[in-house]
């Protein structure tokens, strides 16, 4: 079984085919993106309507491309899958359409992914991971931790009541005068500093709910950097180790609350998966992995390639979907919003 994979929702356009791999896992013929960082940084941000215009005049190149590195034609695969949300409304649909045109003139079944459910499930592309299993999900968009039961269940254990992570990163970033995008630019930054320098505050550490709470560190951070200025390249990096340090402690902490409250939830969770841009950042990971070995439950961390968007995430949630039945109909919208658990509350921070 092969699928095309199309992804449009934030500031990469990409596309890829996968395909299932006798043991249950996914092999990679062709993951093609462009990232449109370039187009956006002057502005410090993704502007949604020039994300939608480049999406649409990357997108066909790619698919094409995709096929051509596979050395496959159009109708050697067996469904076509595009993420349909959560995201910006005119790249989510730039994407769909394109993926709903390929399935309709190559005959194939169209899955309309959510993008992340892509997130949540691209471990078990590269890794035999079964099920159930606590997903810590870290994006600029979002912050939550899931029970992952199955394809298409999901419980939520906690999420992030203002700034997603990613969202913190980059807005600390920016005021520290970093690059854009800020969550690597501050992970470098932070290579050289000394995370005890600043007392910042460890927001939610030590409540028995598994929800995160970014901006009082994130004001924490800026009035820290405030007092210090005129900043040098010191108190830069010292002010990144020191907030990079805060939020490692926090993401632990609300692990090790989430993990009482799965079992109630799922049962022994059988591994710790982390998805989402964040989940690149290697003092986050190198922390996780401390964590599981203390409390006996393997990480599974994709490399950091399949962290970011990409279209072979999106290509293996169509495999997911398509291998247990049927799927969607050309009908299916395109969601800005789209929560993976259902039954939760709505996000107080108004995102999925
Ligand atoms: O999943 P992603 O590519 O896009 C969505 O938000 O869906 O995540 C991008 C986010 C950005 O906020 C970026 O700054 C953050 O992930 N990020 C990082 C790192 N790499 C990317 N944050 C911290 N450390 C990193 N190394
Ligand atoms: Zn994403």
């Amino acid at each position: 079984m092969r699928v095309l994979g199309i992804e449009t929702t934030c500031d990469e356009t990409a596309a890829a085919i996968v395909e299932l791999r006798p043991d249950g896992t996914g092999a990679i013929l062709a993951d093609e993106i462009i990232s449109q960082i370039a187009a956006h940084a002057a502005y410090g941000g993704v502007v949604p309507e020039i994300a939608a215009r480049a999406h649409v005049e990357f997108l066909d190149s790619l698919i094409t491309r995709a096929f051509v590195n596979a050395g496959l034609k159009p109708h050697q695969i067996d469904g076509v899958a595009a993420a349909a949300g959560p995201g910006l409304i005119g790249g989510v649909l730039v994407g769909l359409m394109a993926g709903k045109g390929f399935a309709l003139a190559t005959n194939k079944p169209f899955i309309a992914v959510n993008h992340l459910e892509a997130h949540a499930l691209v471990a078990r592309l590269g890794a035999r991971v079964a099920f159930p299993y606590m997903l810590l999900l870290v994006s600029g968009g979002h912050t939550q931790i899931l029970a992952v039961r199955g394809v298409g269940d999901y419980q939520r254990l906690g999420a992030t009541m203002d700034d997603a992570i990613g969202e913190a990163f980059d807005k600390v970033a920016k005021f520290l005068g970093l690059p854009y995008p800020g969550g690597p630019a501050l992970e470098a930054a932070a290579r050289d500093g000394d995370p005890q320098r600043f007392a910042l505050p460890r927001p939610m550490v030590g409540k028995p709910n598994a929800d995160f709470s970014l901006s009082g560190l994130k004001t924490a951070t800026r009035l820290a950097a405030e007092r210090a200025a005129p900043l040098t390249q010191r108190d830069v990096a010292d002010l990144c180790a020191s907030f990079q340090a805060a939020v490692v402690d926090v993401i632990v902490d609300r692990m090790r609350v989430a993990l009482g409250r799965f079992q109630g939830a799922a049962g022994i969770a059988r591994a710790f998966v982390i998805a989402g841009g964040v989940a690149s950042n290697g003092a986050i990971r190198e922390a996780l992995a401390r964590f599981s070995a203390q409390v006996g439950v393997p990480l599974v961390a994709p490399p950091p390639r399949l962290c970011t968007d990409n279209g072979a995430m999106i290509a293996w949630a169509g495999i997911e979907r398509l291998r247990l039945g049927p799927v969607d109909d050309l009908a299916a919208p395109a969601r800005p919003r789209w929560p993976l658990d259902v039954t939760a509350a709505p996000a107080l921070n108004g995102k999925a």
